[in-house]
């Protein structure tokens, strides 16, 4: 039954690869495959010219058989060359445009999947499909594929030629080698499970390596070094186990050929010997077809290996598949319209939201109405759902209950590219590219000029910062903006929002990472920003929301309060409370 499934899964993956990788290189698989017959037909051919070079050359001792049997040798040796170079260099080129298609077609599916397929996958993994996997379905596409019909087709001649020169022996030997193949073949389907735990384990490593190098100072400061060093080294042995497993399954097929090897050739020597002693055969046939039989000995190794090589590019193959086969919960829905670029209302209506996986609701019945050109704050302590509810507004997620509704439209019936363009976020986790100040400010207006980016950046109160870096705008800030402090980094995202000018901006904790100057200037900057855009701010630091139309405070995914500052305060409820918490400590300073 096992089996069976084996077999099924193994052809519905090459399908797919012929499908979706081989077919359109076909044609050069066609030439290379040209050039294969060419150069399997060489090996034979020099095979063959034993028979006179030991007849004639050695027994009959003919002198004038010398030069013209040395250049048809050197004939057949160069015309297999350039085969073999014909059919390596072409083989070669599609093995590699195969990966180089496969990661670019992974890459801009990966960016179609969901919010929550990236919180699901170690980024590790995710990379290891594009460093290990493309590579391995290469030796499927390429390695194995030349060794099926190369291999092949130079053991079908050499065969022919056994054959040709001494039926009954070829006969003989022939019987004895498939006995061979039946342990490699089975060692094959051992290998494709022990490949797919290594990989699966190398993608593990990955992440360890990643997640120590990136919280290095964490690690120093905590004294972690061991407790680090003990995690890696847990997930390299079990890579060792795998790899010596896979490495004890390839070692065993050698010695296993070379036994039914060793058998073949004595019984050539003993038999094929014989006849020659009793004058049936010349010794020049008895070597060809000696030669033929050791020739035909190592591609016939590759062969029997073959189903051993296959299932690790399978492997690799089928893993690529799995995350291909993935398909977005959040996408454009038939006939989605496009928001015209003058967004206004957006409201929320009963809505409801639990992450994948969680238990609780993280949004429960909330109701919001944030009317053209206003601005509301959201308000509440740390979990209440602030980020979450933003992040349902650009369709991070889906909402379960209820609606999001721009212009009055909802948004699931909106296109998602038409709804983003709409959006300004300022995300609470900064994202900063290690590339220069100016490329990051430019991030997501990849027209916008110079002057406009430095526009942006003074509007940002990032401007004296970054003209006092040596480099300005050219300076290059290192992976996740590592050369930046907290506040350089946030202002330089405001300046990125700001380029964009979209007429919805949504900023989560803006202004936290800023000293008392910077925040009063980024505020100015903000408030500028927010004329005539719909805003959504959430803010820590009420002194930046205070003037907002309306505050709504959220508390365990719930709207508790709603009004201005002026109304909340008079209610003194939650959010009095957190006011008088923080202009009380303030005061008292
Ligand atoms: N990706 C996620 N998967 C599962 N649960 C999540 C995820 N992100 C947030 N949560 C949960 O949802 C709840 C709300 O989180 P959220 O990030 O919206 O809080 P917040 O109000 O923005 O808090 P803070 O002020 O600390 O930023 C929390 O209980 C959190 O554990
Ligand atoms: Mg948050």
């Amino acid at each position: 039954m096992k089996k069976k499934k084996f077999h099924s899964d193994s052809k519905v993956i090459i399908k797919r690869l012929w499908k979706e990788s081989v077919y359109k290189y076909k044609f050069h698989y066609l030439l290379a495959f040209f050039f294969m017959i060419i150069s399997a037909a060489g090996e034979a051919l020099t095979i063959k010219m034993f028979q006179p070079i030991v007849d004639r050359v050695f027994v009959a001792q003919e002198v004038n058989m010398l030069w013209p049997i040395g250049f048809s040798v050197l004939y057949i040796f160069f015309m297999k060359g350039f085969a073999l170079y014909g059919q390596s260099g072409l083989m070669g080129y599609i093995g590699l445009n195969i990966v180089n298609d496969m990661q670019k077609k992974l890459f801009s599916h990966i960016t179609t999947l969901d919010n929550n397929f990236f919180h699901n996958n170690k980024t590790g993994s995710l990379v290891t499909r594009f460093t290990v996997d493309t590579v391995m379905m290469r030796t499927a596409v390429s390695d194995t594929l030349t060794s099926l019909c190369k291999d092949s087709l130079t053991v079908i001649f050499l065969v022919i030629l056994m054959f040709y020169q001494d039926a009954t022996l070829a006969c003989i030997v022939l019987f004895i080698f498939p006995a061979a193949f039946y342990p490699v073949i089975y060692l094959g389907r051992r290998m494709r499970k022990v490949t797919a735990s290594t990989q699966s384990e190398m993608g593990s490593l990955t992440s360890v390596l990643e997640q120590s190098f990136h919280s290095i100072s964490v690690i120093k400061s905590y004294n972690m070094e061991n407790f680090e060093k003990s995690k890696v080294g847990v997930s390299v042995d079990k890579i060792f186990r795998h790899a010596y497993k896979a490495c004890r399954n390839r070692a065993i097929s050698r010695p296993l050929m070379e036994f039914f090897g060793g058998v073949a050739i004595v019984i050539v020597i003993v038999y094929g010997g014989s006849t020659v002693i009793e004058g049936k055969t010349t010794p020049g046939a008895f070597f060809a077809f000696l030669g033929a039989l050791i020739t035909a000995y190592r591609p016939m190794k590759s062969v029997a290996k073959l189903n051993v090589n296959l299932q690790e590019g399978l492997a690799g193959a089928e893993r690529l598949f799995e995350i291909m086969d993935i398909q977005p919960q959040i996408k454009d829905k038939k006939g989605a319209i496009t928001l015209s670029s003058k967004a206004t209302n957006i409201e929320v209506k009963n809505l409801s939201f639990k992450y994948p996986g969680n238990k609780e609701n993280s949004l429960e019945d909330v109701n919001i109405f944030v009317k053209k050109g206003k601005t509301i704050a959201l308000v509440g302590s740390s979990g209440a759902g602030k980020t979450t509810l933003l992040n349902l507004i650009p369709r991070f997620y889906d909402c379960d209950k209820g609606e999001i509704l721009i212009n009055g439209k909802n948004i699931k019936d909106i296109t998602l590219k038409s709804l983003r363009d709409n959006v300004s976020l300022v995300s609470q986790d900064i994202a900063i590219f290690d590339a220069s100040i100016k490329d990051n400010i430019r991030y997501g207006s990849l027209d916008a000029t110079d002057k406009e980016i430095e526009k942006a950046a003074k509007l940002a109160a990032a401007d004296k910062f970054i003209e006092e870096l040596d480099y300005g705008y050219e300076t290059i800030v290192g992976e996740r903006g590592a050369k930046l402090s907290g506040g350089q980094r946030q202002r330089i995202s405001i300046a990125r929002a700001i380029l964009k000018n979209a007429p919805i901006l949504l900023l989560d904790e803006a202004t936290s990472a800023l000293d008392t100057e910077s925040e009063r200037q980024v505020q100015k900057a903000i408030e500028e920003l927010m004329k005539g855009r719909t805003t959504i701010a959430i803010a820590h630091r009420l002194s930046t929301i205070i003037k907002s139309d309306c505050i709504y405070v959220l508390e365990n995914g719930k709207l508790v309060e709603q009004g201005t500052n002026e109304e909340l305060l008079a209610q003194k409820g939650v959010y009095a409370n957190f006011y008088n918490l923080q202009f009380g400590n303030e005061k008292s300073k």
